[in-house]
């Protein structure tokens, strides 16, 4: 089996492209040693480079070249297996774009490809090649800014804090996380994160519950994110919380309790965003449908969470269409070095652009992560680079801030 991976990568502040040569060759005789064949395309400013060979071959040469400071903003491209190599030739040749026409490039490159048919042109390893070749990729990948250019400001204004449960007999506690817009220096709404008596995660919580009795704690619970946000000050803020989309269809009347406790803690239904995934929705969306028409006739927000992750969610947002949607961190975690992840954001992003619904990246970390996500076009952020969920309380915010040279 011959496994193949593509990257592409931006030439290092500290590497003079007049050493490339002397790298080609270097990697030349070490790649023949580990059986890798392929090719390494540059243009001045970009590589994209072709390695095939056996998979543990590929893959441990790749951990080097992704270390190597000569170059950065490596992105993996594609990673996939074949019956044989592409390029018969074993080592490493270099295209350079610099003194070729586009044309004579791709040429020589599905002539160095030694038997034409490994290189079919409707196969990936050859449009990807004709992309960086022609410079087509580059309208996908809009310039971002510089990650080490943002330094972080913590912003302790809003912090509340709490040792523990705020009310007596409290079944549950939440926690709050804020969703922020960091360049405009605003919070979009606080999320109310559900956690078990001691603390724990959601799902330590719904475990202590009766599979029967599900849906009604489910929303039963919302009582108490309410009066979290009613205790603490939300102010016009609004809040966002989860809700199992089974808890409005199965509990008699559960829209109007809903609205009893959002008024009860002097809150008002259009400051209130009801976040749904799709797994529990699959079963019934006819009692669904009526239950969201019920939702937004009251005046309340809807937000898809957990897009992309186990079930696509693409099903659901053909249905309805939230204000706003929330893509699963499974997608968001380094999306700036995977190529994959960052064509299938850039999909929903312009989907979503179609539809007027806000996108929200979920589980942001890396400042990297956040600078690849705005210049894709996403404005709402939720993750631990910006704030952590605090129980009974508001976090400290971290707002970027553009440092100065
Ligand atoms: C764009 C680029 C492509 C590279 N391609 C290869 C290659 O195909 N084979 C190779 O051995 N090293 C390649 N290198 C160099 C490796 O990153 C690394 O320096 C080399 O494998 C030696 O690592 P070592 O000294 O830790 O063994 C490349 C470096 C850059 C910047």
């Amino acid at each position: 089996m011959i496994s193949t991976l593509i990257y592409r990568s931006r030439l290092g502040p500290s590497f003079e492209p007049s050493k490339l040569e002397e790298l080609v060759c270097v990697s030349q005789s070490r790649n023949a040693a580990l059986k890798i064949s392929g090719i390494l395309l540059f243009d001045g400013t970009h590589f994209l480079q072709v390695l095939e060979g056996p998979l543990e071959s590929v893959n441990r040469l790749y951990d080097k070249i992704n270390q190597d400071p000569r170059h950065d903003s490596v992105v993996e491209l594609m990673r996939d297996y074949a019956p044989k190599r592409h390029f018969e030739n074993l080592g490493m040749t270099l295209f350079d774009l610099r003194s070729d026409s586009p044309r004579t490039v791709l040429r020589s490159v599905i002539v160095a490809g030694a038997l034409k048919f490994n290189l079919a042109s409707d196969g990936r390893v050859y449009k990807f090649i004709k992309s960086f070749i022609r410079g087509s990729w580059r309208d996908q990948n809009l310039p971002q800014s510089e990650p080490a250019s943002w330094c972080f400001v913590p912003d302790r204004s809003l912090v509340r804090a709490s040792p523990g449960p705020l009310f007596v007999d409290q079944p549950c506690q939440f926690a709050i996380q804020p969703i922020v817009e960091p360049l405009r220096g605003q919070i979009s709404s606080f999320e109310a994160l559900i956690r078990s008596p001691g603390g724990g995660s959601p799902q330590d919580y719904f475990a202590s519950i009766p599979a029967e009795r599900i849906h009604e704690a489910d929303l039963l619970s919302k009582e108490w994110a309410f009066a979290l946000a009613k205790k603490i000050g939300i102010g016009s803020h609004k809040l966002s919380i989860n809700l199992l989309p089974m808890s409005l269809v199965n509990i008699p009347g559960a829209v109007d309790i809903l609205l009893d406790q959002i008024t009860r803690n002097g809150l008002v239904p259009e400051q209130v965003i009801v976040e749904v995934t799709e797994d529990e929705v699959i079963s019934g969306y006819d009692e669904f449908t009526t239950a969201i028409m019920q939702l937004r006739s009251a005046g309340i927000g809807l937000a898809i969470d957990d897009f992309g992750a186990g079930f696509a969610g693409l099903s659901l947002l053909t249905k309805f269409q939230p204000g706003e949607l929330k893509i699963d961190r499974s997608i968001i975690t380094d999306i700036h070095l995977h190529g994959p992840k960052q064509a299938i954001l850039n999909a929903i992003v312009k989907c979503c652009a179609g539809l007027e619904i806000s996108v929200v990246a979920e589980g942001v970390e890396k400042v990297e992560e956040w600078c690849w996500l705005e210049a894709a076009g996403i404005k709402h952020f939720q993750g631990y680079l910006f704030a952590r969920p605090a129980l009974n309380g508001v976090p400290a915010i971290s707002w970027p801030v553009k440092v100065r040279r």
